[in-house]
């Protein structure tokens, strides 16, 4: 039984999760589910990052005085918020708990045995909001480029980490592992930053009461990217190394430099996979507070349908590029895609089935033109590739060839043996879009089943002619409702 360890970044636990929040985490369960159909061990890890400064302005803001209640408020909220959304994690890691703090303080000193940790003057630049330290080269009009503001000057004692000293192995790892980093543009950014000079890190912090203590000096905390990044093993149970770490573009240099570099020093084994993919704007715009513009996903699942949702963000945005989310383009995939053809195609083989056929599959082979239609061999190599965007594409092109057959054949004309041929084809092969679907629209792929009468299945079933003849089927309610 193969493996797969998938990650979310974890996220900053200051606010509720937005609608880019919900696609990685969205896309990770998708992936999940699909190893899951493969039969695969899965384990699927997400969870907040709590001991950033960050934190504590939002806690301070709400007026809370103790931190760790507000923590404990927020991530009840992502936690719900996860299962209104069907997010099927299997574990969830909060910095704040002791089992991980136990393992940042272990990695941290396994790193200092190794020498790699000094202490030292950083003098220069910090964004409160990266949490990071920027170079004048990082900066775009002197601003930070993801927060567009200006990084504060800091002069402060803290301790270092030799990254320089790891600079040539990570290189060598990952000119020698082309598939470590995916996109290939993302694996030549961090490729040019690796030949250029690389400086050793800063990985704790003076003057703060919130974080973790840095082992060696109580006087200090943990940074808390060093921190964060820890939870890929403290959060694992057994599990790593991970076959798949997720996260966008604006965190790469701290999983695709920092992280292996880390997991060198402190002698683990590397993740197999970081996949970077883009930013979704909307409407064309970067989604921030203060434009205005963040989307709550569980506002659109109340609007839309939560399956709406993840096919729209899953089919729209080419996985790895930057994409735009716009409420009209969801709308029109939903009238178009979802309830033009899938929607339509339950409906009308239900339709069909109950009233020419006494609500019973009849007897038959499916056609084996309409069989030919389907790839399923594509689809798994696209899901391998994590081309998700066109593994789904190629899905709904199966539910176009089966409206067509419909539209082909006239079965409103057919009697006996072809009429039966016809309503077999069309319940088998949505037996098989059912799984198929199952991890991007779980819930619709549960109502197929209940219409057609058969169970949730595996991968290894998306086979022709296994629907049993003489089944019983019932039509349900209409599964996308139009919107205009
Ligand atoms: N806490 C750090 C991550 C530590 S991981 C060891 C952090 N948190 S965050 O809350 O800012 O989350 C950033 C991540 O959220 C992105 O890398 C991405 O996975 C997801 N996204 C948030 N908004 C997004 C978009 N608008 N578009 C794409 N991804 C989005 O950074």
């Amino acid at each position: 039984m193969a493996k797969f360890y998938v990650t979310t970044p974890i996220y900053y636990v200051n606010d509720v999760p937005s609608i880019g929040h919900a696609y990685t985490t969205t896309i990770a369960d998708i992936l999940t589910r699909w190893h899951r159909l493969q039969g695969d061990k899965t384990f699927f890890l997400t969870g907040l990052d709590e001991n950033s400064q960050i934190t504590i302005k939002a806690a301070q803001k709400k007026g809370f005085k103790d931190f760790g209640k507000y923590t404990d408020e927020m991530a009840e909220k992502w936690k719900k918020a996860w299962k209104e959304l069907n997010i099927s994690n299997d574990g969830f890691i909060r910095t704040t708990e002791p089992r991980h703090k136990k393992v940042v303080t272990e990695f941290f000193e396994k790193i200092n045995k190794m020498g790699d940790i000094y202490k030292g003057n950083y003098k220069g630049l910090y964004c409160d909001s990266c949490e990071a330290y920027l170079t004048e080269k990082d900066l775009e009009n002197g601003l930070c480029p993801f927060h567009k503001k200006p990084p504060k000057q800091i002069s402060e004692e803290n301790y270092f980490f030799k990254l320089s000293a790891y600079k040539e192995k990570v290189l060598a790892h990952i000119e020698k592992n082309p598939g470590f980093i995916q996109p290939k543009t993302r694996r030549n950014e961090v490729i040019s930053f690796l030949k250029g000079e690389v400086k050793d890190v800063s990985v704790s912090r003076p003057g703060t009461d919130w974080g973790i203590t840095l082992p060696i000096d109580e006087k200090q905390k943990v940074w808390v990217w060093f921190d964060a990044l820890i939870n890929y093993v403290s959060g694992s149970e057994g599990n790593w190394p991970a076959e798949l770490h997720l996260l966008a573009k604006d965190i790469l240099r701290f999983h695709c430099v920092i992280w292996p570099a880390m997991l060198m020093s402190a002698g683990y084994e590397l993740p197999k996979k970081l996949f970077v993919h883009g930013f979704m704007t909307i409407n064309g715009q970067k989604m921030s507070k203060s434009l205005g513009n963040v989307i709550d996903p569980l506002y659109l699942k109340e609007k839309y349908g939560l399956d709406a949702i993840r096919y729209y963000i899953t089919r729209e945005i080419s996985f790895g590029e930057d994409g735009d989310f716009s409420e009209n383009g969801l709308k029109a995939r939903l009238n178009n895609e979802l309830a033009n053809e899938l929607g339509n195609l339950v409906n009308r083989t239900l339709v069909m089935i109950e009233k020419k056929s006494a609500g019973k599959i009849p007897a038959a082979k499916t056609d084996e033109g309409l069989q030919k239609k389907l790839n399923l061999k594509k689809i798994e190599e696209q899901m391998e590739k994590l081309e998700l965007h066109h593994a789904l594409a190629e899905i709904f092109s199966f539910i176009s060839a089966c409206n067509q057959f419909v539209n082909e054949k006239e079965p409103w004309k057919l009697k006996g043996k072809e009429l039966d041929t016809v309503l077999y084809s069309l319940a088998d092969s949505l037996r098989i879009i059912s799984i198929l679907l199952q991890p991007f629209m779980p819930s619709t792929s549960e109502k197929i089943n209940q219409q057609l009468g058969v169970k949730a299945a595996k991968l290894k079933e998306c086979k022709f002619n296994l629907l049993k003849a003489g089944a019983k089927v019932k039509k349900g309610e209409i599964l996308f409702k139009k919107v205009e």
